[in-house]
């Protein structure tokens, strides 16, 4: 177990427009208790990050960016980058699967943008996962070491305590069709081993691994018994606030357990 807490992030993508995801938290808020084991992430439209920053209670819930741009300032029309959400957000993904396949974003596109939200003190989420072809071939080591060699390059050990990799297998989002875990489990092991190999064992053994890929509140518990991973990235099953609250009520049964 790299640490004793569980990290709970839902990702809304392009749903809920601002005044949906106030009302959003508005009723989570009162379905979700505190827990200071259970750390709740709200990803919204970056349209809607303002009005929750003001919103929410920080103790309850912590903020992400879906995404920035990777400069601090200047011309770059329609960016938003990570300087100017600090403060806002607490967390950014970066790489997520629709990134790079959707918008063609490189490696050195997320390295860069790791280096930004580190430097503007916001902790990145690197998301990193095989795709189905990579699956089937027998590659999906060697895809996750590709993906965190590309994204950590300049990181350092103590940079690295600041960031979370979310395992998320590009055949299992918003498919339906989820990770086994026993794939998580082995999945998050080869992250370890690589990270192990690049940044030595506590480094390896510390670090915040999610799952995320379909995960449903149904699934959930399933995930949040494993002791290789801290927590989930929800994409579609966090788009239901009561969904949602099932699924942080899974967590704090998770940790009650321990
Ligand atoms: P999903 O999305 O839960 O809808 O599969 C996960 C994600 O994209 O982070």
């Amino acid at each position: 177990m790299a640490r004793d807490k569980k990290l709970i992030i839902g990702n809304w993508k392009m749903n809920l427009g601002v005044h949906e995801a106030s009302l959003y938290v508005h009723k989570l808020a009162d379905q979700v208790k505190s827990h200071r084991d259970v750390e709740v992430v709200l990803a919204p439209t970056i349209l809607a990050l303002q009005t929750l920053s003001v919103q929410v209670n920080y103790r309850q819930f912590k903020l992400a960016a879906q995404n920035f741009y990777w400069r601090d300032h200047g011309a770059f029309t329609g960016e938003v980058s990570a300087t100017q959400l600090r403060g806002i957000v607490q967390y950014g993904l970066v790489g997520h699967s629709e990134r790079r396949h959707v918008f063609h974003e490189t490696d050195k596109d997320t390295r860069a943008k790791v280096q930004a939200a580190l430097r503007n003190g916001i902790k990145p989420i690197l998301c990193i996962g095989e795709t189905a072809s990579e699956r089937t071939m027998g590659e999906t080591s060697d895809a996750l070491y590709d993906q965190l060699i590309g994204g950590l390059a300049n990181v350092t050990s103590e940079e690295l305590e600041d960031v979370i990799i979310a395992y998320e297998p590009v055949w299992a989002i918003g498919t339906g069709n989820n990770a086994v875990p026993n794939d998580v489990i082995a999945a998050a092991r080869a992250i370890r081993h690589h990270l192990k190999h690049l940044y030595g064992s506590r480094a390896a053994s510390s670090v915040t691994i999610l799952y995320g890929g379909s995960v449903t509140e149904h699934s959930a518990a399933d995930y949040l018994a494993l002791s290789e991973i801290d927590g989930l990235l929800i994409g579609g099953a966090s788009l239901d606030a009561s969904a949602f609250a099932g699924i942080v009520e899974k967590a704090y049964q998770s940790v009650k357990k321990k």
